[in-house]
């Protein structure tokens, strides 16, 4: 089954802060990680709601749809174009390495992440412990058919003919097509645009990565979920986190802020990440 990228309308809930104690080691065999932007925002990454957060100024529908692409390319591709920029331009923060390094002392572990930015991987995590559930920014894909072009590790621009790998030759038409085609780069099996290779509203989540975090809850459930610098506006966030931890394992929020899911959580952690997740790994690993 195919999600898609809904919002889920959740009551306003009331909810308590709760102090960590009497953590059990062998609740790390299995682990869920669940981030969204409130993780890279100590990076200098701005969230998406809240007072600082890109929605509060931008018009998420001229910016994040296939209808706004079709109707301004060169608008979306500035804005994804200036967001690459500033990603390669930060740091990951000790939210990320207290993430990287939980994976590595997990029994099983794997990280959902919402954000399309690159700063868990450069924390140290495998890509194979990892989705990035709403897409890479810096992959680049076609808007018609399924050619696609991972970046070049923090490059900020969609790539053109310089990127031309020697031996496939294949990226050499990507180059811009004509005059007003601007900088716009062409896919270079259908020359359709290709565009950044993110999930916009109204898409359906890749089938792919959600196969892989289905496969992962469907296996077992969790010792520990951690559900880390979201708002939950998506249903699917809350669900993945629910089923995770059915079979008793501790569901713990951090997040400086309540979230639809705080009711659900069995420790609430009122802290921004890079100050929450390092102590909270030392207390599982330890
Ligand atoms: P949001 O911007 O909706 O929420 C950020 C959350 O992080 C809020 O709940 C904040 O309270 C919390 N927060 C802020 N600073 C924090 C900090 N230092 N430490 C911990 N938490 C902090 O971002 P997401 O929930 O990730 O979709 O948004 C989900 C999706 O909506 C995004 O992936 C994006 C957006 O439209 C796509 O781009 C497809």
């Amino acid at each position: 089954m195919l999600a898609t990228l809904t919002l889920v309308i959740a009551p306003s809930l009331a909810a308590t802060d709760l102090e960590i104690v009497g953590y059990c080691r062998s609740y790390v065999v299995r682990v869920l990680v669940i981030t969204g932007a409130g993780v890279s925002a100590e990076s200098g990454i701005p969230t998406f709601r809240g007072k600082d957060g890109y929605w509060r100024n931008l018009d998420p529908i001229k910016l994040a749809t296939a209808e706004a692409f079709a109707r301004d390319p060169e608008l979306v591709w500035k804005w994804y174009r200036e967001r690459r920029q500033h990603i390669h331009n930060v740091q990951p923060n000790a939210g990320h390495e207290a993430i990287a390094r939980l994976a590595q002392r997990a029994g099983e572990f794997l990280l959902v992440t919402q954000n399309v930015d690159d700063l868990h991987e450069r924390a140290g995590m495998a890509k194979t412990e990892m989705v990035q559930i709403h897409g890479d920014i810096f992959l680049t894909k076609c808007s018609h058919c399924d050619f696609s072009y991972a970046g070049r590790g923090g490059s900020p621009e969609p790539p053109d003919a310089s990127a031309v790998e020697p031996e496939s030759g294949r990226l050499g038409s990507i180059a811009p097509t004509s005059e007003s085609d601007g900088n716009l780069p062409r896919c270079p099996e259908c020359n359709s645009l290709l565009r950044p290779g993110v999930v916009w509203f109204g898409e359906p989540l890749p089938a792919r990565e959600t196969q892989r975090v289905e496969n992962y809850l469907q296996r077992d459930s969790c010792g520990v979920v951690i559900v880390a610098g979201t708002t939950a506006t998506f249903g699917y966030i809350i669900d993945w986190a629910l089923r995770a931890s059915r079979r008793g394992g501790q569901l713990i929020e951090v997040n400086p802020e309540e979230t639809p899911l705080s009711r659900f959580a069995t420790r609430l952690v009122r802290e921004p990440a890079a100050v929450a997740l390092p102590r909270i790994v030392d207390q599982l690993i330890n």
